[in-house]
């Protein structure tokens, strides 16, 4: 069990441009030790709620209390690195005072070894996130507050980060689309909605679990809801009929009785038969309501339509034993790097291929170099490549 709060916030809002409301009124806490996972559709406002957490940007509304130390990973691919010429050693130095701390956590965490002297807009997604991983360990913060560290790590570096949280002793908020990663380090998932913030016990699958004993709870008063309408209309039609039929019966004995009667039981005959079409009618609106308040909605998950094309296959891409080097443009011999030996690749229009492989390999660059980017850093050498 979690002991005490760390981080209370409450009544927190946050409007884009005084324009658009991306949450309003929020309470969130955190505990010592509690492992939370933040999740929610893209533009949800994650990275924002951790912004604000991180005192990083300024609710509207609200307050936030906290009384450990917070250390803030952003979202590597919103950060403007790449155009940085800076060697990764300044960089390092002047975010952290112990810059050998960090390096030597990149070692032993995450087996990786940088050049201090390259720039740090040259590092992989990988490169740097571990970095900013190693440099979040070694200010030994109470609460972590990751955003999507997951995104660029490969399996074993993700392997790596697994243990990583597993040990650590503080608090964290970690916002990854990767449900097995949350299964492994999560206790609490946070889900952030247009209308509220979510909190479930358990891990992403626990979660899921619920979000589906939720949604068919939601499905069967919906389907109770929608039975009651049609009874209710069924019943509306009925009156009709029987109003219609006792008024056809009330012509034909009206000849036979006095005409102060007959007239006496056509107004008894109407006022009920207003008293029973109110009633009915009130009952289907009542229904229609209930119908449109039970009715679910759903977010459609997000599909990539690939446009198939009854075409033959043409040969789009032919590379045969072709070497990607690294740091051509430059002359030393030490930069010049060789990435990927012997590569042999063949690409036919409609082929979906995945490039799989460690951090800093060469996916991107094999990208780049087979654009042929003018900023490429690698090209492909000898072989054919067609
Ligand atoms: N500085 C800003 N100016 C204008 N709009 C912004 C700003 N920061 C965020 N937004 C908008 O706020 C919304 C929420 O952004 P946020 O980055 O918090 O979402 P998210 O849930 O983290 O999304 P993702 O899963 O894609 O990372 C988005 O529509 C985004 O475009
Ligand atoms: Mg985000």
């Amino acid at each position: 069990m979690h002991s005490k709060a760390i981080v209370n916030a409450s009544n927190l809002t946050y409007e884009l441009a005084n324009i658009r409301l991306l949450f309003k009124d929020i309470a969130v806490a955190i505990n010592e030790g509690q492992r939370i996972g933040l999740v929610g559709c893209n533009a949800s406002g994650k990275s924002t709620l951790l912004k604000l957490l991180a005192q990083e940007l300024t609710p509207k509304t609200g307050s936030i209390i906290t009384t450990g130390s917070i250390y803030y990973l952003p979202q590597v691919s919103t950060l403007n690195l790449s155009a940085s010429n800076d060697s990764v050693l300044d960089w390092l130095s002047s975010i952290s005072d112990e810059w050998w701390t960090v390096t030597n956590l990149l070692k032993d965490k995450f087996e990786t070894e940088l050049c201090l002297s390259a720039s740090i807009g040259s590092l992989s997604g990988g490169e740097l996130t571990k970095l900013w991983l190693a440099i979040a360990l070694s200010k030994q913060p109470d609460i972590l507050l990751l955003d999507e560290p997951t995104n660029h790590l490969d399996l074993i570096a993700l392997e790596q980060l697994q243990k990583v949280l597993q040990v650590f002793p503080g608090a964290i908020v970690i916002v990854s689309h990767k449900p097995f990663f949350l299964d492994q380090v999560v206790d609490t998932i946070w889900e952030l909605t247009p209308k509220a913030l979510l909190v479930y016990g358990g891990n992403y699958s626990f979660y899921r679990s619920q979000k589906e004993s939720e949604y068919q709870t939601a499905l069967r008063a919906h389907e109770v809801a929608r039975k009651k309408l049609k009874h209710a209309q069924t019943s509306v039609a009925q009156e009709q009929k029987r109003a219609a039929q006792s008024q056809r019966n009330g012509r034909l004995h009206a000849s036979s009785i006095p005409k102060i009667v007959a007239g006496a039981m056509k107004r008894k005959a109407e006022v009920t038969a207003g008293i029973a079409k109110q009633k009915h009618e009130a009952a289907v609106e009542s229904a229609t309501q209930k119908v449109a308040s039970t009715k679910i909605k759903t977010t459609k998950a997000a599909s990539i339509q690939l446009q198939e094309r009854s075409q033959k296959q043409k040969n789009l891409i032919d590379i045969q034993g072709a070497d990607l080097k690294l740091g051509y443009r430059t002359a030393s011999p030490k930069e010049n790097r060789l990435l990927i030996k012997n590569i042999q690749l063949h690409v036919s229009s409609g082929d979906r291929i995945a490039v799989a492989g460690a951090n800093g390999s060469g996916k991107s660059c094999l990208a780049k170099a087979i654009l042929g980017m003018k900023q490429s850093p690698a090209i492909l050498k000898s072989g054919e490549i067609a």
